[in-house]
């Protein structure tokens, strides 16, 4: 696992950006798994820029969202299908059908959680997961106490979750009490993980995810497991770590260099 903290929260966005790019370019059918929340903001944002002034090409790219809440339609404007558009997919030139967010409206929930599971299958995988973390260390909907062998399934929110949502809605009748949400294991088999983290009141869960012992209680822990995570931090989401960590991320061309270097002094 990979820890690069950068100074701020653009600098961490433009990094997450980066890295995504790269994938895209590399590959422009890629499958690009994708989060919500205000973390990734910043990230959306320099995507989009590099569309616009640097034509990167989304037309091919395959999206998956890790969650959704059971119970609001796509249009309404708490849903993560509102959010993901309004904030990515209708600034780039990704086809709607490439899109894929959990049906939080479906009649079958249980179906819809397995077809998820296929879909994500039948596109090849996961390139790239995107991530956040909840300040109690959770991933998605994967709350402390989440199997961390899960997989895409309807999740009851935590009592403090619903609480915090109340004030997007006129009625506490409304706000979302479900989520649909892909599982710790689903996460777990992207080809990479990116997590991201910013500000102060993450620096607890970041310290326990990147120092601490893997365990249930912070799902986010799972990802020491993974064999290409990278998790990218600011300054803030960084205090509470105890070692040192780089400001970027590992580059093979650094140790090539140095190989050359050592070959030149035996000639
Ligand atoms: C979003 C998601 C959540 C968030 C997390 C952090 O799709 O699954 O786990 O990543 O709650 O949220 P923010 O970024 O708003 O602090």
């Amino acid at each position: 696992m990979e820890v690069v903290v950068k100074e701020d929260y653009q600098g961490m966005s433009r990094l997450a950006a980066k890295i995504i790019a790269d994938v895209v370019r590399e590959k422009p059918r890629a499958v690009l798994g994708l989060a919500t929340g205000s973390t990734p903001l910043g990230t959306y944002k320099e995507l989009i820029l590099m569309h616009k002034e640097e034509g990167l090409d989304f037309s091919q790219v395959v999206t998956f969202n890790l969650d959704e809440y059971i119970g609001l339609p796509p249009e309404h404007d708490q849903s993560y299908h509102y959010f993901m558009n309004e904030n990515f997919f209708k600034h780039i030139n990704i086809p709607p059908g490439n899109v894929h967010i959990p049906n939080g409206m479906a009649e079958d929930l249980v179906g819809a959680c397995e077809q998820y599971e296929r879909d994500i299958k039948e596109a090849g995988g996961i390139d790239i997961q995107l991530l956040g973390i909840g300040a109690n260390g959770h991933i998605a909907f994967n709350e402390p106490g989440s199997s961390l062998g899960s997989r895409t399934r309807v999740k009851a929110l935590d009592e403090k979750t619903i609480e915090d949502n109340a004030r997007f809605f006129e009625h506490m009748d409304d706000v979302p009490k479900f989520a649909l949400t892909m599982g710790i294991g689903t996460i777990m088999d992207s080809r990479r993980i990116v997590l991201l983290a910013n500000k102060a009141n993450k620096a607890h869960a970041i310290s326990i995810t990147v120092e601490g012992p893997v365990t249930a209680l912070v799902p986010a822990t799972i990802v020491q497991l993974h064999p290409r995570a990278t998790i990218i931090v600011d300054r803030e989401a960084a205090v509470e770590l105890e070692r040192p960590y780089r400001d970027t991320p590992h580059d093979l061309s650094e140790a090539v260099a140095y190989i050359q270097r050592q070959k030149g002094k035996d000639s």
